[in-house]
């Protein structure tokens, strides 16, 4: 019924989740709240080992629930990390240390000086930063690791906020500069030179994007190597897109990923005389369709159009708002009902942006329903917020065996106030 998403199914009308049914579950947990098969998350981190000896590092931009890391950890995965606090993450769910790559455009010097002292390997966005770690290992009497975050100037077909890898792209070091960049490394004795990195970008549904992007780091990889540097490690980094609309073209699989991309890799590799380890950095492909998120609707209002108004907005789950994103939203005690009328589905925030979907068919949709989003668990809960003071929602994992726990508790007022302060002058 939703595609390959067995996960995914309706009993009596209902949507059921691992076998949990999802209005049972908004009764007992309270809305909103998101939703994540932990089988599913398993099956997609193992859907990777099409890329066999190829190191998995989960983004945990993705999603950074500790439970959701504890059981990627227990898979295998090692991780992106793009800030101290997920880099804290990471490591709190087990991550090995020498599977984590510290990740970051414009990293603070205390972050720099974290990553040093606890020996994971960092990915060198500029020459000045390279100059700052090497500081920072240099003062600790430490050798770091470090791969090069190349900007490879590949146009990708996705969202424009979320293209990385495109020559005015923020990110990375012009490929025109990495040789000297590696030279520079090499010299440097607090610092060891050991591969290149890329993502040139999320979303992306064609292979060949990547296949151009492994393509220009092998070239680089030959033009390091004849310059004597030593090549051990090439991340491509993530990216892989989702089929998040039912009715559009499925999705290449990490299998379809491999078969485009390993070839390239290894004819290469032999040609240049090395062998380097291939690091992905997956993030959607492994966490999106694991979770959905449940919602309450509060309100239904005809006016210029039939608006659905619900206990999320963007401050819950911000794509559609902040890319236009589509996710796909089935009610969940009529999921095997025709659509009745067309409704514009928003959230509580007072902006008039806070629109989830336009114009959705959907089953008849009455006051107190609880609607599912799918495709919710990446960027979902990362990055909700408490705008409007709206504590961010809890989280709950459902078991093989359809149990359900709570993962993350809902935030009260007390949690708005967190770390809030009132100057005593103020007081009297
Ligand atoms: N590696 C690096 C260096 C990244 O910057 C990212 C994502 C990933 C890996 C994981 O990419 P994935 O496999 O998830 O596509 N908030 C946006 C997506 C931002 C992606 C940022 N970087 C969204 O909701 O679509």
């Amino acid at each position: 019924m939703f595609g390959k998403k067995d996960h995914l199914t309706v009993e009596r009308g209902r949507l059921h989740i691992s076998g949990a049914d999802t209005v049972a579950l908004a009764q007992e947990f309270g809305t909103p709240l998101y939703v994540t098969s932990e089988e599913r998350l398993r099956q997609n981190f193992r859907a990777y080992d099409a890329f066999s000896s190829a190191d998995k590092y989960f983004a945990v931009k993705a999603n950074g629930n500790l439970a959701l890391l504890r059981i990627l950890a227990q898979e295998g995965a090692g991780a992106d990390v793009f800030s101290a606090g997920e880099l804290y993450l990471a490591s709190l769910a087990g991550i090995p240390r020498d599977k984590i790559l510290f990740n970051g455009n414009s990293k603070r010097e205390s972050e720099l000086v974290m990553a040093a002292a606890s020996g994971v390997r960092v990915s060198v966005d500029s020459p000045e930063e390279l100059e700052t770690l090497a500081r920072a290992a240099q003062s600790l009497d430490r050798t770091v690791e470090v791969l090069f975050r190349v900007n490879p100037d590949i146009n990708v077909q996705t969202h424009p906020k979320i293209a990385t890898g495109l020559r005015t792209s923020k990110f990375g070091i012009p490929h025109s500069q990495v040789v000297d960049v590696y030279r520079q490394a090499m010299a440097s004795s607090h610092i060891l030179p050991v591969g290149l990195h890329c993502h040139i970008g999320s979303q992306i549904l064609d292979v060949s994007s990547f296949v151009e992007a492994a393509g220009r780091m092998m070239d680089l990889a030959a033009a390091v190597t004849s310059a004597d540097g030593s090549v051990e490690m090439i991340d491509l980094g993530g990216g892989l897109g989702i089929q998040y609309d039912p009715q559009a073209q499925p999705a290449p699989s990490p299998a379809d990923l491999a078969a485009g991309v390993l070839p390239v890799i290894r004819q290469r590799s032999a040609q240049i005389g090395i062998s380097p380890r291939l690091v992905l950095e997956p993030g959607r492909s492994i966490v999106a369709d694991s979770t959905i998120l449940l919602t309450r609707v509060n309100t239904v209002k005809d006016a210029h159009v039939t608006f659905v108004g619900l206990d999320a907005g963007f401050n819950v789950l911000a794509r559609p708002m902040l890319y236009d994103s589509y996710h796909h939203i089935v009610a969940c005690d009529r999921a095997d009902q025709p659509a009745a009328g067309s409704y514009t589905v928003v959230g509580p925030i007072c902006e008039s942006g806070d629109v989830l979907a336009r114009d959705r068919l959907l089953p008849p949709v009455q006051r107190g329903d609880v609607l599912a989003f799918l495709d919710a668990g990446a960027y979902g809960f990362s990055m909700s917020s408490q705008y409007n003071g709206q504590g961010r929602p809890a989280e709950v994992l459902v078991a093989k065996d359809g149990g359900a726990e709570l993962i993350r508790r809902a935030e009260g007022p007390s949690d708005l106030m967190a770390g809030q302060m009132i100057p005593s002058r103020l007081l009297y």
